[in-house]
Formats: structure tokens, sequence, C-alpha cells
């Protein structure tokens, strides 16, 4: 029997997790964690900082050393960075937690927004259409290896998202 009491958002880059995650909090009456947020308050520097002075490989070990803190974490939403699925060791954590969904969306989808912001060092700046392409490709079968349930994000307002993730954890069984 896998965990039901918090509920771990997965997706791509602007695929609403944060907003969906912290919509979604309020409508359980849950908390809301970001862990991309939580290592930029533990390491005191934001996440285009790390990757500039330590490299990716070092946000990496990062996340999945605060993936693993959040084991005690209850009656949470957590919401995590595009690139957890890379490392498979973070996939049974992820599912442990409680609950997986894969928040869905298309490249020109992503790109429509976030494609002006630099706050994403992995955002590439150079053919960025092509090159989003290219990760969802090797990223998408990841998402869908750790999902328990996947919903599409594109042209969807945050309430009817929120509405369709509740509605999917309604009927599952886990
Ligand atoms: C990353 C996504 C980012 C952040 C880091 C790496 C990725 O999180 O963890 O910049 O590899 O896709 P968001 O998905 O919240 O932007």
């Amino acid at each position: 029997m896998r965990r039901r009491d918090n509920i771990v958002l997965i997706g791509f880059m602007g695929s609403g997790k944060s907003r969906v995650g912290k919509a979604l909090a309020d409508a359980m009456q849950m908390e809301y964690l970001d862990l991309d947020d939580r290592i930029e308050k533990i390491q005191g520097k934001k996440i285009a900082r790390i990757f500039k002075d330590e490299g990716r490989g070092a946000f990496r070990r990062m996340e999945f050393e605060e993936l693993r803190a959040l084991e005690k974490t209850n009656h949470t939403v957590v919401a995590t960075g595009g690139g957890i699925v890379v490392l498979r060791e973070n996939h049974k954590p992820l599912r442990d937690l409680g609950p997986v969904i894969w928040l869905k969306a298309r490249a020109e989808t992503i790109m429509h927004r976030i494609g002006n912001t630099d706050k994403r060092p992995l955002f590439p700046k150079e053919n960025p259409a092509e090159s989003v392409r290219k990760m969802l490709e090797t990223r998408d079968p990841l998402y869908r290896q750790v999902a328990d349930g996947i919903i599409e994000t594109d042209d969807l307002p945050i309430d009817v998202v929120v509405l369709r993730v509740i509605k999917f954890l309604d009927a599952w069984e886990g």
C-alpha cells in the first residue's frame, strides 16, 4: 500500500508545478513545499548561482539529498525540479512520498511560458525550441515511469488542472 498523505508533482520546466502546487495545497488544505526553493534556502543561493559556481552534478546531488530529507514530511504537496527524474535513484523516494502526478506540457507551451526568463540555467539560449524538444524526448519516458497519473496542462487554467488532479486522486487506489 502506497502512502497517500502527500502529493508529488513532477514535470518539465514551465509545466505548472509551482502554480498548480500552491493552488492544489490551498484546495486540499495541505502544506506546500517546493524542492528548488528548499535547496536555495539551505544553500543560501539561487539555483542559477549553484549551477554557475558548482555545476549541474553538484545540484543533482543536492536535489538527491533534499528529496531524501523529506521522508518524514506529511500532509504536503511537493513540487519538484524538472530534472529530478534524470537520476533513477530518485524514482523510488518520489513514489514513496505519495501519489506522483506528471503535469505534462507540449514543447510549444513550455517555450511560450518560459521562453524569456533567465532564472532557469538549463533553459537553452541557443535554438531553444529544438533543445526543449530533445530534452522532452529524453525525459518524457522517465516522467512516465515515475508517474501514477498524467494531467495535460496545455491551454488549461490553473483551477481546472487542480480539479483534474483532485479527481484523479479520488479514484487512485495506490
Ligand atoms: C531543472 C529544472 C528547474 C531546476 C533546475 C534544473 C531541470 O526546476 O530544478 O534549474 O533540469 O529541468 P523547474 O522545473 O521548477 O524550473
